[in-house]
């Protein structure tokens, strides 16, 4: 986003531009800031403005920080679309933000033919601790916390081929928030963590390998997948999105014998989707514990390896 660019930075940034949110120093405390909005992928505004606001909370969670405040991103135009619109999506907004204990102090819209919600997020990272995605090593296990294929039902949506009806697993999991997740990924001190959004698994788990210098190995039959994405996905189905996050991960991606459509669904961009995480493998019982005292459905989807970029299989 700014290669080639030279930034300012002080002696308070602790991490810039590059990982799911910039960790800055103030006061004797650590703070995490991020951003980001969508278009909208469902026909309901209050839906929309809920998973949106759960979206923009993810960072901060992926970061094992706690939100604090919010600001409010809005493209918006009063001639397409009534006003009450607007007010559904707030009202979405401000019962997650209730949810997440967050504070919303402002915000900005401007006139847009294509509708766009958001939030910046401020959050404190307790006792100046933070995950990057830096620090994934050989004989981690992977940890996801959300199913993929979000992507091809949205797209599904879209063309028709199926009703929002059809979706009420996925849209319950776009509006969780990643909290619970976050704790979880704290009490198995994971190594690395990130959330899965725009890139898709295996956009976002490249990031990861690369970052800490090792390969991620993904086993596709551990992977959670909505069962009307495979079916969509198998029609031809798919954001273009998913083609191009699929080529950029391509020439460091070794797959080993998964078909045309199941890479695809890995790749496919995810909205609002789980904690992708790395930990080490002597806390399999904790992880699997601490999991259901969250009463948090989590999934263990590979290994971290020596080498580098990804692997894929089926076992
Ligand atoms: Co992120
Ligand atoms: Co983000
Ligand atoms: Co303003």
């Amino acid at each position: 986003m700014v290669k080639g660019i030279d930034l300012y930075v002080d002696e308070r940034t602790l991490l810039g531009v590059g990982d799911d949110a910039g960790v800055y120093a103030y006061g004797g405390q650590v703070f995490v800031h991020t951003v980001d909005f969508i278009t909208p992928i469902l026909n309901d505004p209050y839906l929309w403005g809920a998973i949106s606001t759960a979206n923009s909370l993810s960072d901060v969670y992926a970061m094992g920080c706690k939100p604090l405040n919010a600001l409010a991103i809005v493209g918006f135009n009063n001639c397409d679309l009534e006003i009450d619109v607007l007010k559904e999506v707030m009202r979405g907004c401000a019962d997650k933000l209730r949810e997440a204990r967050t504070v919303l102090l402002g915000g900005h819209t401007v006139d847009d033919k294509e509708p766009k919600f958001g939030l910046a997020v401020m959050g404190v990272c307790e006792n100046g601790r933070y995950f990057t995605q830096e620090g994934a090593k050989p004989g981690d296990l992977i940890a996801l916390t959300k199913p993929v294929g979000v992507g091809v039902l949205t797209k599904g949506i879209k063309e028709g081929k199926i009703s929002e009806r059809d979706i009420g697993d996925a849209i319950g999991y776009m509006l969780m928030l990643n909290e619970k997740a976050s704790e979880l990924a704290k009490a198995v001190e994971a190594s690395a963590c990130t959330d899965v959004t725009g890139f898709g698994l295996l956009g976002h788990s490249m990031n990861i390998a690369t970052k800490s210098k090792v390969r991620l190995a993904i086993d596709f039959s551990k992977v959670p997948i909505y069962e009307e994405s495979v079916f969509l996905i198998r029609q031809k189905i798919y954001p273009k999105g998913a083609l191009d996050n699929y080529n950029f991960v391509r020439d460091r991606t070794l797959n080993e014998g998964l078909e045309w459509w199941q890479v695809l669904l890995l790749a496919d961009p995810v909205t609002s989707g789980g904690l992708l995480f790395t930990f080490p493998e002597d806390k399999e019982e904790t992880f699997k514990k601490e999991a259901e005292n969250l009463g948090l459905r989590v999934w263990v989807i590979g290994k971290v390896e020596e080498g580098e970029g990804l692997r894929v299989y089926v076992s």
